[in-house]
Parts: structure tokens; sequence; C-alpha cells
């Protein structure tokens, strides 16, 4: 390859990493599935979707599919906008946002056929539970965000926490609790798989919304 043919790929590695991130115009109105994906097509979101490994092997999985992850940490939103350019995935999109605020504020209503939240940070301490994602205004917010008929699908290591998610799981309305039997071969989330190689357990739940 010329020095030329060089910099033209990677100029466009460059320009490719840098669609994937949606940076929304105005972060005080809902967008549209097409304003942010350029396509219509079924939507899936994963709050806080770390590094971003699920969810570009999901994209990859569904190229029919819409994934849409929200990420606080800059450095994570970065690797998977490189992960997607990578690998030439043109249906991936990270919103570099708090994951309530985008429920709340950005992403349309009625939009998601499903959400995956794996692993949310647990904070433990007990002055810090105010800070869990999972919340009752959370709640709310999601049956916002995903369509009739839709699910929800969580996933923790953690047993403390998992137990107040339940708790909020059964307060939030709008939502049925349903069996989830997962494939064995489904992606799996960078957390997942690194208790799964400790062997430890992995708490699951699963909605659909009314
Ligand atoms: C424990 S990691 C799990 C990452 C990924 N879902 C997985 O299963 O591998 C939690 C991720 O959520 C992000 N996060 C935590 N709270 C968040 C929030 N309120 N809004 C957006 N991202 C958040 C963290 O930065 C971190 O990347």
């Amino acid at each position: 390859m010329t020095r030329e043919e060089q910099e033209k790929k990677h100029a466009e590695f460059l320009a490719a990493a840098e669609r994937a991130e949606w940076k929304p115009k105005d972060i005080t109105q809902r967008a549209t599935v097409a304003e942010i994906f350029g396509r219509q097509a079924p939507l899936e979101v994963d709050f806080g979707s770390g590094d971003g490994s699920f969810i570009l092997a999901m994209a990859a999985r569904f190229p029919e599919r819409n994934f849409l992850g929200t990420e606080r940490m800059l450095g994570r939103v970065e690797k998977t906008c490189r992960g997607a350019a990578r690998r030439g995935l043109s249906n991936v999109r990270v919103l570099r946002m708090e994951s309530l605020y985008s429920a709340q504020w950005l992403l349309p209503v009625e939009s998601a056929s499903i959400v995956h939240i794996g692993f949310p940070d647990p904070w433990p301490k007990r002055h810090h539970h105010p800070r869990r994602l999972f919340q009752d205004e959370f709640m709310v917010a999601l049956h916002q965000v995903v369509a009739p008929g839709g699910e929800v699908r969580i996933k923790t290591d953690d047993q403390p926490y998992f137990l107040w998610i339940e708790k909020v799981l059964d307060r939030a309305k709008g939502f049925e609790r349903i069996e989830w039997v997962e494939e064995p071969d489904y992606p799996k989330t960078d957390f997942e798989s690194h208790f799964l190689a400790q062997g430890l357990p992995i708490y699951r739940a699963k909605l659909r919304r009314l």
C-alpha cells in the first residue's frame, strides 16, 4: 500500500469512528431513530455500555438492527467508536451521557425493542445507594423509552444490588417480569466474561414492557 493509500484509509477510519459517536445537536430535546442512525430500524439500547464489547458483538450479529450505547467515560466511548470503525459497523452509535438523563430527555419515546443493562455499578456503601442507576425514576424513564412489548434485560454479579433491583422492579408500573432462558452463544459483556471466568454467579432479570 502506498503512503497516500495508507493516509486515505486512516482518514476513512477516523471519519467512521467519529460517525459512531452520537453528539445530539440539542440536549434538551428527544431525537428520532432516523436522526441518530440515518435509517429506521429496530433499536436496542445498552445503558452503561463500557468498553463496548457487547454492543459491538451484537451489532455484528444483527446488522438489521440499530444499537445505541450510553456511557459516561470518554475513553470507553472512544474505544467503542474505534471498534465500530475497525469492524465496519454502521449500525452502532455511542452517546457520552448519563443514562438516566439520556432516557429522561434524549432517547426517542417508545423506540427501543430491547434495553440491555449489564453490570451496573453496585455502589455498595449505604450512603452511595442514591447513586445507583436502578431507582423508581429510572423505571419511569425506561417505560417512556421502551416500545410496548419490548424487553429490558438486566444482569449483575452483585447479589445485594440484585435484591435492591428486584424491589425496584416489583414497584415499577407498566412492566411484567418474564422468564429469561439465554442461548449459550449469546454475546457476553466484558464484566460478564470476567465474572464467569472466576466461576461467580450472574443474577439476571428480564421484563416485558406492557
Ligand atoms: C461495571 S461497568 C459494566 C460495563 C458493561 N455494561 C459490561 O457489562 O461489561 C459499568 C459501566 O457503566 C458506566 N456507567 C456507570 N454509571 C453510569 C451512568 N449513570 N450513565 C452512563 N454510564 C454509566 C461506567 O462508566 C461503566 O463503563
